[in-house]
């Protein structure tokens, strides 16, 4: 194997080489999966962007096919960027994206339609005369104008979209409707907007059943639903959600009170997670959620591997039975992948003891663990001076060497024999007036030997956060369960079945293929036990995009 591909994952979706980024106008379409990205043919630094195509039946084996969109029109020559698919009455897809018309970064939206609606994969897709269909009037920044969303259709029969964009440094959403879908006329007001959030990247406007699991198609709105307003920052670059209420007779979307627009609100992952797009899967009944993680390698070493980006696991969202949060899982059909499973049951980890897992390929894995403990009273204070926001800060002082009261304790993946490398995954209790606050890391800080310094990314040190974030759970029943998706140099992890995700990029040196381990392990005063660990190698898919 050559030394530089240690890092490619081996079930993640990734094409063999050149550059990636978001994912674009994901949909399901007569029993097949469509999923079109990013990406840029000549390379493997962002540029020269196209929509790559990948099909599949079971969003696993993916069968790369033509590219879908590329600059060939005055009103897409510098560039097809992000994007989303609307299925028309009629069984008719559609997809609307965004074209750079000019050197300056001037956005425009087109659309292209399949060329033969019989070709199961819809290879062919053509962009009509009547492009572009939206151009931004005198009241929108046209450099900022971007990332069309699926469109929902309103009662009156009008659909309606909606761009990423700003004024000055209020982000917001425009929104505009049709009748027709190709005539578009913008709305008075935006769909909603912040002050001093920045520009937002591409949004997602989507409903979510309050009172049952199954995903829901965009147009749904009524009493039993609320609805998500997702965007991207590109100050952070971390993706945040509201939840609220869509306010169908004034058009206005209205987050709930408790909610926060912008750096303090939720987050659908406090890793690298972003750009991310959502649609309705109508053979299951669920919404998916398809997210990109870039690297965190320097741009050196993507130019000589020859590849950057990955997309991550697509993952289900529903409610939170709390309704004050969403909760994301895995899809199901990842689980076909697993093979050797170990199990652990009912083992003690006193303080400072870890328990190597084996019998499974760890570098590439699914692990699913729940741990319990008999009292709270050891967790540490929760010191008032500490910024309630700033979790990562927080896990960057307190790592998973600083020794806790309760916890820290979690995982240690791709650790190293003698722990010279490894990324822990953990959680950490504190207790603060009359409740206790969970803190949950991934910390990369120590996950690999490459030198910081001539490692640097972007003239900076070598790019290795401790992502963290608070885990909004009832410690009742004095439990935590822990999952994490492994894959070579990506760390994909869920704490309490999903309410706090984190996703990290790492790359280690020593713990690679063979000589990674993998740990349980406890570094609180406080004995936490194993309830259960169920551990599998995570095989190939045996058709992955070539
Ligand atoms: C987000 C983004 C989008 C844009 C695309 C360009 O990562 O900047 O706003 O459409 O990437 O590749």
């Amino acid at each position: 194997v050559n030394v530089r591909q240690v890092h490619r994952t081996g079930y993640h979706f990734q094409p063999t080489k050149h550059w990636i980024n978001d994912p674009n106008g994901p949909m399901y379409y007569n029993g097949v999966y469509h999923l079109f990205y990013q990406y840029n043919p000549k390379g493997a630094v962002w540029g020269n962007i196209v929509w790559a195509h990948s099909v599949s039946t079971d969003l696993i084996n993916w069968k790369k096919v033509e590219h879908a969109i590329y600059p060939s029109k005055p009103f897409d020559q510098y560039g097809c960027w992000s994007g989303s698919a609307t299925i028309l009455p009629g069984n008719k897809p559609i997809i609307l994206y965004t074209g750079i018309i000019d050197k300056n970064n001037t956005q425009v939206q087109n659309y292209v339609v399949p060329a033969n609606l019989s070709d199961p994969y819809l290879r062919e897709w053509i962009k009509p005369d009547n492009n572009p269909l939206i151009v931004a009037d005198q009241s929108v920044n046209k450099t900022s104008f971007r990332d069309p969303t699926t469109a929902w259709l309103g009662r009156d029969g009008h659909w309606r979209i909606v761009m990423g964009s700003r004024r000055k440094d209020r982000g917001m959403t425009h929104m505009y409707r049709s009748k027709d879908f190709m005539h578009w006329t913008k709305a008075g007001h935006p769909l909603h907007s912040s002050a001093g959030t920045g520009n937002w990247e591409c949004p997602d406007f989507y409903p979510v059943s309050i009172s049952g699991k199954n995903g829901l198609d965009t147009s749904v709105m009524g009493p039993n639903v609320k609805h998500v307003l997702k965007v991207s920052l590109d100050v952070t670059r971390y993706e945040y959600y509201t939840l609220g209420s869509y306010l169908a007779q004034q058009d206005r979307y209205v987050p709930d009170k408790d909610m926060v627009d912008g750096w303090n609100g939720l987050r659908y992952d406090y890793g690298n997670f972003y750009a991310s797009k959502s649609f309705f899967d109508p053979s299951k009944n669920r919404r998916i959620l398809w997210g990109w993680a870039n690297e965190s390698d320097t741009t050196d070493n993507d130019v000589q591997k020859n590849w950057a980006g990955i997309q991550l696991i697509p993952r289900t969202i529903v409610l939170d039975p709390s309704g004050k949060q969403l909760l994301q899982w895995p899809i199901e059909e990842v689980e076909t992948l697993r093979r050797n499973k170990v199990e652990l049951k009912n083992q003690k980890l006193a303080k400072g003891e870890k328990i190597e897992i084996k019998g499974i390929t760890v570098a590439q894995a699914d692990v699913d663990v729940t741990f319990t403990f008999n009292s709270l009273d050891n967790a540490e204070p929760f010191d008032p001076s500490w910024d309630r926001y700033d979790a990562q800060k927080l896990c960057s002082q307190k790592g998973s060497a600083v020794q806790g009261g309760l916890g820290p304790f979690g995982l240690l993946t791709l650790a190293s024999e003698n722990l010279e490398e490894y990324t822990p995954v953990f959680f950490r209790v504190f207790k603060d007036q009359n409740k206790h606050i969970v803190l949950m890391c991934s910390d990369a800080s120590r996950s690999s030997l490459m030198d910081p310094k001539t490692h640097m990314k972007n003239g900076n040190d070598a790019y290795r956060p401790s992502f963290a974030g608070f885990v909004n759970v009832d410690l009742k029943d004095k439990k935590l369960s822990l999952r994490s998706l492994i894959d070579n140099s990506v760390v994909e992890s869920f704490g309490a079945g999903g309410k706090t995700c984190i996703t990290s990029r790492v790359y280690p040196t020593l713990a690679v293929y063979g000589n990674a381990h993998l740990y349980a392990f406890n570094n609180g005063t406080e004995t936490v036990n194993i309830e259960s660990l169920n551990a599998w190698t995570m095989s190939r898919p045996l058709q992955m995009n070539h």
